[in-house]
């Protein structure tokens, strides 16, 4: 394997911090490819991508299709594709057939699925069959529909033990990492002491092995990023400037010039 692995990702628990960002194409993740330790094809990107409400209608074959383009775009990083929902909850066997298919048909080296101690069965019988997998805690999107909404979780202490129990559980199942989304600073920082493998966070402090956000919420192409969100970027408004500035030399016959033109 050429890429950073599994037990790479696994052995930087406590060490320098693991970088990461989702990428959706094969343009954005040659990009991100030369910073990132691992990429998410999250499912993220039906919302971001694809003008979706949720993540909850997003199929399996658009994770595919995203996934083979980011793997095609890259050469180091590891790819981890999102499990989308509907996909891996039923059952083990469910799971396994949908992860061999996102393994096999993108080259990934690596699933995420949402859950803590309820998906800890699952992600046994995945990892004892050659398919690792990336756990996802806390606020866990595609469970909006029953936690109603997207809350930061662990603003009550009372709430705190099954986080830790969720945390716990995917660790003993052989997850090689997990994601903490939307939590509070303290229970972040207590599960990362509490587990031996890195916690990454997005929304959860700088107390994780690791962070990641999502690429276009970061580059500035999200009009409305959540408060955990920093823009590192001013994406939206180049395109917009140069949008409009084509749009301009169109109609002014400025474009296209002598340069742009076939003699
Ligand atoms: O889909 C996604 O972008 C994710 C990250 C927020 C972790 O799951
Ligand atoms: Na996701």
């Amino acid at each position: 394997i050429r890429r950073i692995t599994v037990p790479q990702i696994a052995s930087r628990k406590g060490g320098e911090p693991i970088v990461s960002l989702t990428s959706y194409h094969a343009h954005t993740a040659a990009i991100v490819d030369k910073y990132a330790d691992f990429i998410l094809v999250g499912d993220s990107l039906g919302m971001v991508m694809h003008g979706m409400d949720s993540t909850i209608g997003v199929p399996l074959d658009l994770m595919i299709m995203h996934g083979k383009a980011v793997v095609r775009g890259t050469e180091r990083a590891l790819i981890v594709v999102d499990m989308p929902f509907g996909t891996y909850e039923e059952s083990p066997a469910v799971a396994f057939r949908n992860a061999a298919q996102i393994m096999k048909e993108t080259g990934c080296g690596a699933v995420k699925l949402e859950g803590g101690k309820r998906m800890a069965e699952t992600i046994r019988f995945l990892t004892e069959r050659g398919i690792p997998v990336m756990a996802h805690i806390g606020l866990t999107p595609q469970s909006s529909h029953v936690l109603g909404g997207f809350k930061t979780q662990g603003r009550d202490e009372d709430s705190w033990p099954a986080h830790e129990e969720d945390a716990r559980a995917v660790t003993e199942a052989g997850a090689f990492a997990i994601v903490l989304e939307g939590m509070v600073e303290p229970l972040a920082a207590k599960i990362t002491k509490q587990v031996s493998i890195p916690t990454i966070g997005i929304g959860a402090s700088a107390d994780c092995d690791g962070q990641i956000l999502v690429l276009e919420d970061m580059l500035g192409l999200n009009n409305k990023p959540p408060k955990f969100v920093k823009v590192y970027g001013d994406l939206g408004n180049q395109i917009e400037n140069a949008v409009k500035s084509y749009a301009e030399e169109v109609k002014t016959r400025d474009f296209p010039s002598e340069a742009q033109t076939y003699k």
